[in-house]
């Protein structure tokens, strides 16, 4: 028998059985009907409509309508074949006030989802915090206050009891470094705070209402499967000089290692700490949060996108600032680390460079230096400015070289011993791409704004194509008979 992902006679590159392939939405990015069935605002609601925050001033009130259309929207997931569809739960409908009772009406539309979802084979796989946060629970501090942390268990748990009868796989938090830091450090998320203290107490909090959830599922269901999917990146420094690693030490100890070493290793990186001491000087842990926080996962899920190359500060009279003289960046305490652009290396329409390898690093990474656990890749994908051919088809082919070399490192990794069991595409529907509006597509399926009509586009019968196969075609190897 051939060894998962090795190049086969056939010309395939296969993936292991039972991987798992899905595509992934969040619901402020689709849903729209914000102000339906008893839902009320969240952060974003308000930040997208507070002038001069959002692209073009685009707000989620209609998104994609999925509301409203997710039969159809799971009968196109079907017709692709996808195995899993990774959404989020909009709290604010489900518990309006981010306290108190459940609203039968929201709570409701998730169950029928979920049961759309699995009379279509469908594994639904549930995200409970995809950053849309209760506003009254931001007006009463939001998550740099510790009491949100309790909120988000008793949500999590609220749900948990509605759809735990058919919903196996949970995940807490999507990408806290973005709630927390894009949140409340530059602002450039909601709720649009610009308090780096604020930030670093935000980047707690999330954790523990990610440990007290997780334990609130596992009290209501021992055996739930829980995890969180953290957005990780591979970092480099943009050359060999001492300071220059120094830049990615902080940058990997930000964006990476503040996150993955609470919840797999119970403790917070002492360099990181000390990076942070200008900003915060943690007291807002409290005896027992480590532990809580970190509470054994099931799995871990990953959102990978891009490599970070950083320099340091330019030096001023032999002086680095790392705190770039009060710039306002999503960076605590290390606010001067420069961001450089490579020469020749192909970027998307966010002006992410495209780094495959960079996915291969990153999962060896994880499963060297932390305990093994199985790793899902939750969200992976590339906006390109789509055009759409004059018989409405829409021929992406740079996203679909995208999947290809991604899923290529995914295999990679594999090859290297990484226990990866699934990979969800970002996004399965073109939607609305926060600070950036409705200006940038990632969707697997073209969304026309106006008349709500859905095309798939190249980039989703290329990717139903691996999935029906369980396997990319190997360059190397003779193309498959079809
Ligand atoms: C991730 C988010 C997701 C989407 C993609 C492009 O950071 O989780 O909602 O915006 O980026």
């Amino acid at each position: 028998m051939l060894a998962a992902g090795a190049p086969s006679p056939t010309g395939l590159r296969v993936f292991p059985e039972g991987f798992l392939f899905g595509a992934a939405t969040a619901a402020y990015q689709i849903e729209g009907a914000v102000a339906e069935g008893g839902r009320t605002p969240s952060i974003w609601d308000t930040f997208s409509i507070t002038p001069g925050r959002v692209v073009g001033g685009h707000s989620g009130a209609v998104a994609t309508d999925h509301y409203h259309r997710y039969r159809d929207d799971v009968a196109t997931m079907a017709r692709l074949g996808l195995n899993s569809y990774r959404f989020s739960i909009s709290w604010s409908r489900v518990q309006p006030d981010g306290a108190g009772p459940a609203n039968p009406a929201g709570l409701d539309f998730y169950r029928r989802l979920v049961d759309e979802l699995l009379e279509n084979g469908i594994l639904p796989w549930v995200t409970l915090y995809h950053w849309d946060l209760p506003q009254p629970l931001e007006d009463a501090g939001g998550w740099p206050a510790r009491d949100t942390a309790a909120r988000f268990a008793e949500y999590a748990a609220l749900v948990h009891r509605v759809l735990g009868d058919r919903v196996r796989n949970w995940t807490t938090l999507n990408e806290p470094w973005c709630s927390s830091l894009l949140g409340y450090a530059n602002g450039h998320h909601a709720p649009g705070r610009t308090e780096p203290d604020a930030a670093v107490a935000a980047v707690h909090h999330l954790l523990l209402g990610h440990g007290l959830a997780t334990q609130a599922i596992r009290a209501q269901e021992p055996g739930a499967e829980v995890g969180c999917t953290v957005n990780l990146y591979a970092v480099s420094p943009a050359s060999d000089s001492p300071a220059d690693a120094e830049a990615a030490r902080r940058i990997d100890g930000l964006s990476n290692r503040l996150f993955l070493d609470p919840l797999l290793l119970g403790r917070y990186p002492d360099d990181v700490v000390a990076d942070l001491a200008t900003v915060s000087d943690f007291s807002h842990v409290r005896d027992g949060d480590l532990e809580t926080i970190s509470t054994p996962l099931s799995m871990l899920g990953i959102n990978y996108y891009s490599r970070h190359v950083v320099a340091a500060p330019e030096p001023v009279d032999g002086v680095v600032d790392w705190r770039g003289g009060g710039a306002v960046e999503p960076w605590p305490g290390s606010e001067g680390v420069r961001f450089v652009k490579r020469d020749g290396v192909p970027v998307t329409a966010m002006d992410w460079e495209i780094d495959a390898p960079g996915l291969t690093e990153t999962l060896v990474r994880v499963n060297r230096e932390y305990p093994e656990l199985p790793l899902y890749i939750t969200e992976n994908g590339a906006a390109f400015d789509d055009q759409i051919d004059g018989d409405g088809a829409v021929n992406d082919q740079p996203r679909v070289a995208y999947f290809d070399g991604h899923l290529r490192a995914c295999l990679d990794a594999i090859d290297e011993g990484v226990p990866l069991r699934g990979y969800f595409a970002w996004s399965l529907l073109d939607n609305y791409e926060w600070a950036w509006g409705y200006t940038r597509r990632f969707g697997i399926v073209h969304v026309d704004y106006e008349t709500q009509v859905r095309t798939p586009k190249a980039s989703a019968l290329w990717y139903s194509d691996v999935i029906a196969r369980h396997a990319v075609a190997d360059p190397q190897g003779a193309e498959p008979a079809r």
